[in-house]
This record gives C-alpha cells, sequence and structure tokens, in this order.
C-alpha cells in the first residue's frame, strides 16, 4: 500500500541525521512533506517510519486498541540499558501488569508523600550557591533529580551505596549525550565488547559495577523485609503475579533502572528548559516572581502545586521543548491498519510526534513563541498537546514530574534570584533520549533582596 511521501535518502544517514540534528531534521521534514510523512530512520534498513503530529492522526493512533501494534520492535534501543523486563519492552498482559504496579506510586497521597523530601533535596543542593556567582543550570538540575528519584524510587539513603550509584549513573548519561555512543544502541552490530577500552567493553563494565550496587541494595532489603517503607523498590517487592510469584531480582533490576533512567534525564531537562525560558522572557519572569513571591519563602508543596501561573510555565515550557519529541514508535502487527486516510502495512511504523504537534499554527498560533497564557486562557486536548505521550503507553511518571518540576522551580526562585549569563539564543541538542538547551545554561546569582 502506498506509504505518505518522505525522505529517499538512505536510512543510515536518516538516522544518523535524526541523532544528531533532532530537532531541525523534524522541522524540515514537516516543512516538506506536511504533518505526515515517511522516514527510514530507525537504524540500518530500517522499515519505513511514518510521523504523524494532526490531533486527527494522534487520536487514532491512541485510541486503536494495544494488540493492534508490536511496541517492542522498535525500542530495542533500551535493551541494552533497561534490560529484557523493563516495562518499556513488554507487551500485552504483562505490559498492562506492570502499569498497575507502576502507577500508583506516582500519584494520589503517595505523590504528596514526596513534597517534602523534593524541597529539602531542592534546599540541600543550592545551599552551596553564593551570591554573585555563575552557575551552571544544566550541571545542577540532573543533580537534584537523580537525588530524587534514588531516595524516591530506591528509598535509599545518602551513603557509598547511594554516591557511588549516583557518580556511575550520570557518568553513564553524561556518555549518552555524544552522537557517537548513542549510535551504539541505534547499531547492535557496534555493540561488541573488545575489552575495557572499547566503547562497548567500556559500556558493559560501568553497567555491571551499577547493577552490583543495584543487586546490593536489592539482596539488604530481603534481609530487612520492612514493609512500612514507602518507596518503589519496597512495594515492587511485595508485589505477586497471578501465580502469587514475587518478581525475581532481574525483573526489580530491569525495572527500577527503567524507572531511573525514564524519569531523571528528562525532568532534569525540562528543568533546564524552564529556567531558560523563564529567563529569556522578562514578563513571565515578573508574573511568575509576583505569584511566588505571595509565599513569603514558606514552601508548602501542595499549595506550590496549585499555583495556576507556575503550572501555566511547566506546561508551556513542555509544549515548546517536550523533551521526549516522539512517542514509543508502534508496529502494525498482524494485519494492515487505517489510520487517517491511509491504510498501512503490517511492519510499518508508526510515530506520534510529540515535537511537531505541538508546533501546529492552528492550535498554538505563534507556535515559537514561550507563552505560558495559553494554557490559562484554553485547554487542550490529549491529541493536541501530550509531552507525555498518551494511549497503552503514556508516561507513568507525568503526575509526579510535573509536581517535581514545581517543587524544584518555586524552592529556586524562592531563595535566589538569577540570570543568564549569557544573551545568546541557546539551540535545543540531544542528551541521551532527552534534548537539552545547547551551552550548559550559565545563570548568575543574586540574593533575593
Ligand atoms: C518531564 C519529565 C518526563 C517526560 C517529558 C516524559 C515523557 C515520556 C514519554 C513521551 C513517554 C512515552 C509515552 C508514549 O509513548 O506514549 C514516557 C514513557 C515513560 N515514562 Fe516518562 N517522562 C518524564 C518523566 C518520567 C518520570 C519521572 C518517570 C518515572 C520515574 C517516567 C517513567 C516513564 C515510564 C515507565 C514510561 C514507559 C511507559 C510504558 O511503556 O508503558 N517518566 N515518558
Amino acid at each position: 500500500m502506498k506509504l505518505p511521501i518522505g525522505l529517499q535518502t538512505p536510512s543510515l544517514l536518516q538516522t544518523l541525521h535524526l541523532i544528531a540534528q533532532p530537532t531541525e531534521f523534524l522541522a524540515n521534514c514537516f516543512h516538506r512533506y506536511g504533518d505526515t510523512f515517511t522516514l527510514r530512520a530507525l537504524g540500518l534498513n530500517s522499515s519505513p517510519v511514518v510521523f504523524f503530529s494532526s490531533p486527527q492522526a494522534i487520536q487514532d493512533l491512541f485510541t486503536l486498541p494495544a494488540e493492534k501494534f508490536d511496541f517492542a520492535k522498535a525500542t530495542h534501543v533500551f535493551q541494552p540499558l533497561m534490560g529484557n523486563h523493563s516495562v518499556i519492552l513488554q507487551q500485552g498482559r504483562s505490559h498492562q501488569r506492570q502499569r498497575q504496579l507502576l502507577l500508583p506510586p506516582f500519584h494520589g497521597t503517595r505523590l504528596k508523600a514526596y513534597g517534602q523530601l523534593i524541597c529539602q533535596i531542592t534546599e540541600e543542593v543550592i545551599a552551596h550557591w553564593k551570591p554573585n556567582t555563575t552557575i551552571s543550570i544544566h550541571h545542577y538540575m540532573p543533580d537534584i533529580t537523580l537525588q530524587i528519584i534514588l531516595r524516591v524510587v530506591f528509598g535509599i539513603e545518602p551513603g557509598e551505596r547511594y554516591r557511588r550509584l549516583k557518580e556511575l549513573l550520570s557518568s553513564l548519561m553524561e556518555d549518552i549525550t555524544t552522537p557517537w555512543y548513542s549510535s551504539l544502541f541505534f547499531f547492535p552490530p557496534l555493540q561488541i565488547d573488545l575489552g575495557a577500552w572499547s566503547p562497548w567493553g567500556h559500556f558493559l563494565r560501568r553497567r555491571q559495577k551499577i547493577d552490583d550496587l543495584i543487586y546490593a541494595e536489592i539482596k539488604q532489603r530481603r534481609v530487612e523485609a520492612d514493609d512500612s517503607r514507602q518507596d518503589i523498590l519496597t512495594m515492587l517487592m511485595s508485589a505477586r503475579d497471578e501465580n502469587g510469584q514475587p518478581m525475581t531480582d532481574i525483573e526489580l533490576r530491569d525495572q527500577l533502572v527503567s524507572l531511573l533512567l525514564l524519569g531523571y534525564e528528562t525532568t532534569a531537562a525540562a528543568l533546564t528548559w524552564a529556567f531558560y525560558l523563564i529567563h529569556s522572557s522578562p514578563e513571565v519572569l515578573e508574573k511568575l516572581l509576583q505569584e511566588l513571591d505571595k509565599l513569603n519563602g514558606v514552601l508548602v508543596p501542595e499549595v506550590i502545586a496549585r499555583l495556576p501561573y507556575l503550572g501555566a510555565v511547566c506546561s508551556e515550557t513542555l509544549r515548546i521543548y517536550p523533551i521526549g519529541l516522539i512517542c514509543v514508535p508502534r508496529m502494525v502487527k498482524n494485519e494492515p491498519l487505517q489510520v487517517g486516510n491511509y491504510k498501512f502495512d503490517v511492519g510499518t511504523i508508526l510515530v506520534p510526534c510529540i515535537y511537531l504537534a505541538h508546533r501546529q499554527k492552528q492550535v498554538y498560533p505563534e507556535p515559537e513563541q514561550f507563552k505560558p497564557e495559553r494554557f490559562l486562557e484554553n485547554k487542550f486536548s490529549p491529541y493536541e498537546y501530550f509531552p507525555f505521550g498518551g494511549g497503552s503507553r503514556g508516561c507513568t511518571g507525568a503526575t509526579f514530574s510535573m509536581y517535581e518540576m514545581k517543587l524544584v522551580l518555586a524552592t529556586i526562585l524562592s531563595r535566589f534570584r538569577l540570570s543568564l549569563a549569557n544573551k545568546k539564543p541557546v539551540r535545543p541538542v540531544r542528551r541521551g533520549i532527552t534534548i537539552v538547551p545547547s551551552g550548559n545554561v550559565p545563570m548568575v546569582v543574586t540574593n533575593k533582596f
């Protein structure tokens, strides 16, 4: 069946282009071909990959039954990092079961329990900031969000294991930022262990060190068997499947690493963009500070979470730079499938494109402008605005990370005044699975009063 028009260049070139310049590449395709186009950009000899961004097509994709798609075929890039049992690689019943386990701890009263901890970790990290110095927001945000996830997901307390895990995970993420290193995950033939100095050999050895620390934590928890703990590891350890069996250590490890890797860089990137965008727009900064100043420095998580302008700032940040750019690609399975005006053959990969959907001019006039007011004046449908994806694969950490973003922003902006040290506009660049502002976002810190 006929595919939507698109690029005819070799799949290797397209994949490298998408890795190296993701936003320019997608925007160019959109300008040339419109809101539905075909690429071959998922590795060597990639199957056709069709990108969608119109609200109607997104609705079709999000509401079609999950059984119509094979999600795991296109997520092989995550396998070496997250393991075979990761929620992101599951399908059907096993996927539903894991989501049922993972969703409750990130919502409702469980979420509220983490509020104080988020503010406290943020205060601890910024306690080192000195007035009239320049700091890099891009370095501080992952430090804050990694500590939050280590304590909320693992329930691991600061100490030697915490320190080593934090160090190894940050350096792994640092390496994944380079296009060369990320290419290793897209091209399985490059995944050869030629010793500790070869790129793949180095990756495997570092992964082993991370796994050893995680298994040591699991072992210790099994011995302690303290059911009163609130963290997600405790909850996963007490879960039982339909045959009454608990998760194995390998299953636990894969879920934990997935939550860590999906949860901390993403929120850190979103916060980095938020600081950059807020401080690039004097009117937004003023309105936000006016709202925050009413708190008089008293940080009550539930009050902060309800501040309307702060909420709009976070939503608009994730509209303009949605961090993930695309949803999990889905491959048509078993029988041809109708989406919009097209019928797709089995094996075609379909991708809801968040980045382009958030730039639809008819939904978002002046889409390149940072205007939080859009979210105060309008309500967008889940097919127009979906920074956390949607349908059966939507992000399980969405509510948690919005909450976290608001608390971290409010804590920092209630303690210090910041300004951009460099007035040059930044560019979106890839960092692992996220996009971040180029150039580390240096900011000058001054006292609030
Ligand atoms: C600003 C922060 C974040 C953004 C922008 C984000 C975005 C996304 C997106 C776009 C997806 C794919 C959804 C789809 O294909 O429909 C996803 C999946 C996922 N995210 Fe997030 N995420 C964020 C934070 C988090 C956090 C904090 C966690 C957990 C600690 C998390 C855990 C997950 C998981 C487990 C999935 C896979 C869900 C599944 O396959 O069923 N994310 N996220």
